[in-house]
């Protein structure tokens, strides 16, 4: 079946019981067994091991990316967390984009660097970068394209290919596209970790996160992380998310139609210097945006001709879009990623890899793309 029907369809069943047609939230600690011999004869023991409504959203998202099966969790971080978990120990080495949300830098540094774990921010852009980081002890590579908040992408089927001669996973952080427009596992990765809070929920409902994992091999792993850390999604935050995921194609289309004409707005604009984003001619990794994904998505970022100072005016003079982390919800956002998302990432790091302290980070949403310009251009005038 095709993904509009599947995003709907797929891991859900009407109710046995009642046939309501959405997967209940079942709302329970723990599951009656009818015997000792038939333990786990339902597939439920406790909720912080499998719940039915958690379960529906991980088979939904692991048919959506072409997974063996899935695990949800209680934030993305978690998702990374027991990622980083189940592959990586006191010892071993981990190459990790050097563009990539702030929260797995520092999840990295200040979190499995005090266990032992070390890591190399690498350019995985550069796939002979990766290959000159591993080391013996290198057990995971992990790569975020497009990465938050550069956009700098990553050739999956390259650095792929580079992980599988060296025997480690590859892992990717597919939250900006979403399996709607790019399929890391097709293209030879072994794991996706999304943040579900984003375009997978879509509504600034919830915080959520998920892994899918291309072998039973390595979802075993994870699961058995998933329970014995108890990082497991909610059952309610599972059943706004099975919602979500129903009209994901429709809202991405839509979002990253309004972000292309946004781009060529700000592109068009005397007083900005720089604008990003994968689907303009100008952006430097188009034709790897156009060949290894469907979509180009709906983060932007750019500069002002006015620097820093210009940035700020900007982002406090907006009225429409709201000065607020968090991405690929309906209502459009605006980020500084310096003081906001990428606040624990050293100043020179942040220089190093492009994170300039004028960069305006925009999610754009599914208001109407004329009053999202309205009120770019109100702003604009003010700077
Ligand atoms: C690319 C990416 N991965 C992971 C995360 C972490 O997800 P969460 O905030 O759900 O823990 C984020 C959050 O912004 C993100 O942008």
């Amino acid at each position: 079946m095709r993904f509009e029907t599947e995003q709907i369809h797929a891991g859900v069943e009407p109710d046995a019981v009642t046939g309501a047609i959405l997967t209940p939230i079942y709302q329970s600690t723990t599951y009656v067994q009818p015997s000792i011999a038939d333990y786990m004869a339902t597939g439920y023991s406790y909720s912080r091991s499998a719940n039915p409504t958690v379960r529906a959203l991980e088979r939904k998202l692991a048919a959506l990316e072409g997974g063996v099966d899935a695990t949800a969790f209680a934030s993305g971080m978690a998702a990374i967390n027991a990622v980083f978990t189940a592959f990586l120990g006191a010892g071993s080495h981990a190459v990790v984009s050097d563009v990539a949300y702030g929260g797995t830098y520092r999840i990295a540094t200040k979190v499995f660097g005090r266990f032992g774990v070390d890591f190399s921010f690498v350019d995985t852009s550069d796939p002979r970068a990766v290959r000159e980081a591993a080391r013996d002890e290198t057990r995971l590579v992990f790569s975020e394209t497009p990465a938050n908040p550069t956009l700098k992408l990553t050739d999956i089927a390259a650095v792929s290919e580079v992980t599988r001669q060296l025997g480690v996973p590859h892992v990717v952080d597919n939250t900006f596209l979403t399996p709607y427009y790019q399929k890391p596992l097709e293209l030879g990765a072994d794991l996706t970790v999304h943040s579900t809070t984003k375009y997978l929920d879509g509504h600034n409902a919830t915080i959520g996160g998920a892994v899918v994992a291309g072998t039973t091999a390595h979802d075993e792993m994870v699961r058995f992380v998933q329970n014995a850390t108890g990082t497991i999604m909610s059952p309610l935050v599972a059943w706004l998310t099975l919602q979500g995921c129903k009209t994901l194609s429709v809202r991405m289309d839509r979002q990253s139609e309004n972000a292309l004409i946004i781009a060529r707005f700000l592109e068009g604009h005397p007083k900005v210097a720089r604008v990003s984003y994968p689907g303009l001619e100008s952006f430097t990794q188009h034709a790897l945006a156009t060949s290894q994904a469907t979509g180009f998505g709906a983060m932007i970022w750019f500069e002002l001709a006015g620097g820093v100072e210009a940035g700020q005016t900007l982002m406090d003079a907006l009225e429409l879009w709201a000065l607020a982390e968090n991405l690929g919800s309906a209502e459009s956002l605006v980020t500084h990623p310096v003081t906001m998302t990428h606040a624990d990432i050293g100043e020179s790091e942040r220089e190093r890899v492009g994170i300039t302290d004028g960069l305006v980070r925009l999610s754009v949403g599914l208001e109407h793309v004329d009053d999202l310009i309205d009120d770019l251009t109100t702003a604009l005038d003010k700077v």
